[in-house]
């Protein structure tokens, strides 16, 4: 029996642990022999001194260990894909990703989360589709993939449960942003539901969690490690979350977004980043193509209307109306507008966030309501020229009051200069 206070102490002093401690803690803690205020403690002690990539692996493999796993490939005799992103603000990807490599013949079955604070999650947006049901049983997930060729769902309680409880505890005790965590937090949960291959999508900037490039790029390698040592293939996409991405932030307003970029017409830094993960994606599939064909499957699904057909199809087995008219829309919509002229050489996506949240398009801790038709769509972005009086933004609110904080909210996330700012695309790096 381990004797927790002294794994405290140790790690504290910054020791190494070894895999059966650090397993025998993860494992005492989701069954609820090591209590919070214990675990919180360990927590914090790495947050100071770390963990090397041994104990980082002893903690992915003891998550991934608390709970069910899951065999796609083997339920569907396919190689399997999966892609999972660090979080950010617009960040719609997965909703028009998923069709679209589905499309092109790949069958994609994922598991997603919910959104918490100023990042947005992709059940949420999921959920303001009228009749769309997120929880379905393994059983109906599996075969839904195999019949329809894709689907989403929300993480079942079963796979990773050490996660949900280590999360929920990180989340109010200050140890979130700590790299060896976030890792083994997202691995853990895609090695568990089965992938072969895994496209990541780290984001960086002041809406993300790692905020530098060279911690994003600390991150990723550490993630890629850990899929390496259980035999998957993982790549990382480095993309920029200095500004929101597309223009839409809010559930509804997302899904409208997603469904003119399966129309051919969405924006263009979103649509940059939806193709150029579609192409890795096809590429680590069983199609055995290269990237470049990968990313010409892709822009043919979206020219011919297989992704948009996909896409329908996939919503109407969930239960779900996939006409954008059946979404839900706000009340009052207000305009957001240049005080100056100039060009934009800031959107800050932390702020377009927060102001999102206070409208009520996100949670503040993790049993608030969402509504999912308010939000904000940001027409200008960095490097567009304005003139004064130029629509910034439209903000799509619940009533009078939220709409003036918000316009006041997303007025403060524009900086209008007159130098235009460094240009660079969405893809900031790629790892390995
Ligand atoms: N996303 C996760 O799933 N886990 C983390 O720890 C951070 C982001």
């Amino acid at each position: 029996m381990i004797r927790v206070a002294e794994l405290i102490e140790r790690k504290r002093n910054g020791e190494e642990l070894s895999g059966e401690e650090i397993a025998e803690l993860v494992l005492g803690y989701t069954r609820g022999n090591v209590p919070d205020y214990q675990m919180a403690a360990w927590c914090m002690a790495v947050y100071f001194k770390g963990l090397s990539g041994r104990e980082t692996h002893a903690l992915t493999d003891a998550m991934i260990r608390s709970g069910e796993t899951l065999d796609l490939g083997a339920a569907l005799g396919r190689r399997v894909v999966d892609k999972h992103s660090t979080g950010g603000v617009g960040d719609k990807t997965s909703l028009a990703l998923v069709p679209i490599v589905a499309a092109c013949g790949v069958p994609f079955g994922k598991m997603s989360g919910r959104g918490l604070g100023h990042t947005g999650g992709t059940l949420d947006k999921l959920e303001s589709i009228p009749g769309y049901r997120v929880e379905l049983t393994i059983e109906e997930f599996v075969a839904q993939v195999r019949d329809v060729g894709l689907a989403i769902i929300g993480q079942t309680g079963d796979l990773v449960p050490a996660d949900k409880k280590l999360y929920a505890l990180r989340d109010v005790t200050a140890t979130v942003d700590i790299v060896p965590l976030i890792a083994s937090s997202i691995m853990s949960k895609k090695l568990a539901a089965g992938a072969d291959a895994i496209v990541l999508d780290v984001k960086v900037g002041d809406g993300a969690f790692m905020k530098t490039l060279d911690d994003a790029r600390i991150l990723a390698e550490q993630m890629v490690d850990l899929g390496q040592r259980a035999g998957r293939e993982v790549v990382c996409l480095l993309t920029d979350m200095d500004q929101p991405l597309g223009h839409a932030v809010g559930n509804a307003l997302e899904v409208r977004e997603v469904l003119a970029t399966l129309r051919g017409h969405g924006p263009e830094d979103f649509t940059e980043l939806v193709l150029d993960a579609c192409a890795r994606l096809l590429a680590l599939s069983d199609l055995d193509i290269d990237v470049d064909e990968g990313r010409r499957r892709s822009q043919r699904a979206v020219a011919d209307g297989s992704a948009l057909a996909a896409y329908e199809r996939w919503i109407r087995a969930q239960g779900g109306d996939p006409d954008v008219s059946a979404l839900p829309t706000a009340p009052v919509v207000r305009e957001v507008t240049a005080p100056r002229g100039g060009v934009v050489t800031r959107l800050g996506a932390l702020q377009v966030g927060l102001a999102a949240l206070e409208l009520g398009a996100g949670r503040r801790t993790k049993d608030d309501a969402v509504d999912h038709a308010v939000g904000i769509v940001c027409h200008a972005k960095r490097g567009q020229t304005v003139a004064r009086g130029h629509l910034l933004a439209d903000v799509h609110a619940r009533d009078e009051e939220s709409a003036s904080a918000a316009v006041a909210g997303v007025l403060s996330a524009y900086e209008l200069g007159d130098e235009p700012p460094r240009a660079h695309g969405i893809l900031l790096d790629v790892v390995p």
